[in-house]
């Protein structure tokens, strides 16, 4: 049973807490293992009056500098099958996490119950509560197209709220958590699995690797199997060198700009939005740039995925935006495209 006391910590250390491994510390930080402890904190004196960061992994923050205030560290578990569904569309599987889940260890475990539909989305470091505030997105899925509900806790106020697909606003590496922060604490996070499942692996590297496997009907496992496999290649290890995914979203630029930047650059990677946008490969952009796999400082631009930018070993957050703006200013002053951060800045 968890303890009905969170366990608060005074003057904490949030280096191990990110996975930049950024050094920062917080006035305090509240280890939350259930819902129910939040309510007595948030009625308690003082408790409007400090500035509040809610946790999860840590996979997806810069900490700029210490926090004045109170962290929420989201440690709420529990996995279970909600309800199994019937329908026109063959049906799903309602399928509910704790936020303090681990994103990864949640996504094997559906597969391993024959829950098909999160697949494409193995491997993502971070929590289940942390999944909707970004809408976490990797090779064709994004993860808003999996999704039936959540309940979140309104810090201002305790009352406990649930959130349809609807009310979540969710869009490209957004959601409308992301524009209220520190207001709401996600405590679990529903799931819907279809029943009619579909592998998605129209996406090159998927489709590469399930040949080089000889797979010619995958399975939902084998998608994971490969999935897995592509990001081990490409991507770096948080716990082996601190860093938190793809730094920049990938821009999206109105038709009349890509017909200029396709004359001038024609192997430039794009991606038609159905509303007839068009979306370009940060990682390309910055690549051409000539950032990837140089430093700057204590900060590198990964060698084999130039979106990444990666720890070398004692960076500071100010050392993080010193690169992010240079190579911002590189990739503006070459194509005229504006790169926004994808992580949060805190
Ligand atoms: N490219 C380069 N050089 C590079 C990196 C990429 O030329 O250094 C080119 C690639 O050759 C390709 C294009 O850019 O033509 C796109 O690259 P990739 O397929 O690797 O995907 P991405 O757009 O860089 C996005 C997500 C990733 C996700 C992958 C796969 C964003 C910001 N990033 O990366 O998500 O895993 O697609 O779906 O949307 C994350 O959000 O943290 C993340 C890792």
């Amino acid at each position: 049973m968890p303890a009905t006391q969170p366990v608060l910590i005074h003057d904490a250390d949030l280096a191990p807490l990110n996975t930049f491994r950024l050094p920062a510390r917080a006035d305090s930080l509240l280890r939350l293992a259930t819902a129910e402890q939040l309510h007595a904190l948030i009625r308690a004196p003082g408790w409007g009056q400090q500035p509040r960061l809610v946790l999860g992994g840590g996979s997806n923050l810069i900490l700029t500098g210490d926090f004045p205030g109170l962290v929420l560290k989201v440690e709420i578990v529990g996995r279970r099958l909600v309800v199994e569904t019937e329908g026109d569309d063959g049906g799903a599987w309602i399928v509910e996490a704790g936020a303090g889940e681990n994103w990864h260890d949640f996504v094997r475990w559906t597969l391993a119950q024959g829950w098909p539909g999160l697949e494409n989305l193995s491997l993502i470091p971070g929590t289940v509560g942390a999944a909707p505030i970004q809408n976490i997105g990797a090779y064709g899925v994004e993860m808003m197209e999996r999704f039936d509900s959540l309940d979140a806790v309104d810090l201002a106020t305790g009352e406990m709220r649930e959130f349809s697909l609807a009310d979540c606003a969710f869009a490209y590496r957004d959601s409308v958590f992301k524009h209220q922060p520190g207001r709401w604490l996600v405590t679990h996070v529903r799931f819907r699995l279809p029943r009619r499942w579909q592998p998605v692996t129209h996406y090159a590297d998927v489709a590469a690797e399930l040949a080089s496997r000889r797979i010619a009907e995958p399975g939902a496992l084998d998608v994971s199997d490969a999935v897995i496999a592509i990001r081990r290649r490409k991507l770096p290890d948080p716990a082996e060198i601190g860093n938190a995914g793809s730094f920049f979203k990938n821009p999206v630029v109105d038709a009349a700009v890509w017909a200029q930047l396709a004359a001038q650059h024609p192997a430039m990677p794009h991606y038609a939005q159905p509303d007839g946008s068009i979306k370009l490969a940060a990682g390309w952009l910055i690549d051409q740039a000539g950032w990837k796999g140089r430093d700057l400082g204590p900060v590198g631009c990964y060698e084999r995925q130039a979106l990444v930018l990666v720890n070398r070993g004692g960076a500071s957050g100010a050392d993080v935006e010193h690169i992010a703006a240079a190579i911002r200013a590189d990739v503006e002053a070459r194509f005229g495209v504006r790169l926004e951060p994808e992580p949060v800045f805190v």
